[in-house]
């Protein structure tokens, strides 16, 4: 068996620090915004070099903090892209603004920089970019369109702290940067758990008041909050994994070398690519961009028959899984939002095509080989 992630492997040789730093907090006893959460916030701020870093419940409330806090009006247009976990546009909506879509690039998965711009009008007064699979999304382009058309840009980097783009981290270059500490993510804790960073003071101030209650001092409320602060215990335990952070990003970008290598007699072209044709017995692999510092959150590739080759990987006992297998535009609950089959065309394709094969680092060489093995067999097969 090979599992797509295996977190008791991760902290093995980490383990009697996790350990420690639990019994510390169980032992001291204070567990609500213990100095643990303001010391993880230090150590963020520097990490991601920005001014202000403030940690909450999870990489969602993060994502619907970061949009209150920027103050919207209800019914202004937010654009984001419709190939993304299910909270980017959640967070929107329940704020009662409107989510319009923008489709994604096919080679990246990343929102279109050119879909953006068609997608603005006169009620559009934010952003969020997805940083997805651990790949930033353009943001030259993105802080360019921003500064044009006046809106803010918030960064969803759940799935890609550590990236950068031109070298600066992500999650920093817009008015409000998103994380998760979800298990599987990069930084994973040992539960839920997220953060924010911001250069602004006023949104630090805001965000901060946001995560209790929009209360400050106690018990007089400026704003409609939330309960969302990050557990002194899950604080504890980041901070410990931290420091190896990008250590875990190194070995998943050895082994995303390591499946590239393997499967160069079946890899097809790639970029801006037409996934409609794709031939049946090649792979797209991940696309990087020059500007990016990828840290393989997920290794997705992209195949024709896909579900196929989920279930002969699934026979083997080799962990896969399919993100997303319906794009938001497409999702019931948002069917009030007036979207069809069709209007988003290459996240629909992503859709049907792509699948996120093991990645994490403490992975060996051999199992590498033997998943691309499987996929390679798969693919010679008729
Ligand atoms: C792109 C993206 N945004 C937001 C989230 C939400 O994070 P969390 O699970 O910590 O609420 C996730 C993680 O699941 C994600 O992948």
């Amino acid at each position: 068996m090979i599992p797509l992630l295996d977190l008791t492997r991760i902290h093995a040789p980490i383990n009697a620090q996790l350990k420690e730093a639990a019994c510390r907090v169980i032992d001291h006893g204070r567990y609500i915004l213990g100095s643990e959460v303001a010391e993880l916030e230090q150590s963020l701020q520097a990490y991601t070099q920005s001014k202000h870093a403030i940690t909450c419940a999870s990489g969602s409330d993060a994502i619907l903090l970061a949009l209150q806090a920027l103050q919207l009006a209800p019914g202004d247009e937010v654009i984001t892209t419709p190939y993304t976990f299910f909270s980017t546009v959640s967070s929107i909506e329940r704020l009662g603004l409107k989510t319009v879509f923008a489709d994604i690039l096919p080679g990246t998965f990343n929102i279109n920089p050119s879909a953006i711009i068609q997608a603005i009008t006169p009620k559009t007064r934010a952003i969020i970019a997805v940083h997805l699979f651990g790949q930033s999304a353009d943001l030259t382009a993105l802080k360019g369109i921003c500064e044009k058309y006046k809106l803010f840009l918030i960064e969803d980097a759940a799935q890609s702290l550590g990236a950068s783009w031109e070298w600066q981290k992500v999650g920093t270059f817009g008015d409000v940067g998103t994380y998760s500490f979800f298990p599987s993510k990069n930084l994973g804790g040992l539960g839920d758990g997220g953060a924010m960073v911001t250069d602004s003071a006023t949104l630090a101030e805001r965000l901060k008041m946001l995560r209790v209650h929009g209360m400050e001092p106690k018990y007089y409320h400026k704003y409609i909050g939330l309960n969302s602060r990050l557990d002194t215990l899950q604080a504890a335990l980041i901070q410990v994994k931290l420091p190896h952070l990008d250590s875990y990003a190194e070995g998943r970008r050895r082994n995303a070398a390591l499946y590239r290598e393997l499967f160069h007699e079946v890899t097809t072209l790639t970029a801006s690519g037409d996934f409609s044709s794709l031939e049946s017995n090649k792979l797209v692999l991940p696309v990087e961009c020059p500007e990016a510092f990828h840290v393989y959150n997920q290794f997705v590739i992209r195949v024709q028959r896909r579900d196929a080759l989920r279930a002969h990987l699934n026979a083997q006992k080799i962990g896969n899984e399919v993100y997303y297998p319906v794009p938001l535009h497409l999702q019931e609950c948002f069917t009030y939002l007036g979207y069809e089959k069709g209007d988003m065309p290459h996240s629909e394709r992503a859709a049907e095509t792509s699948l996120a094969l093991p990645i994490f680092g403490e992975l060996t060489t051999a199992e590498i080989e033997t998943v691309a093995s499987a996929v390679i067999e798969f693919l010679h097969s008729r």
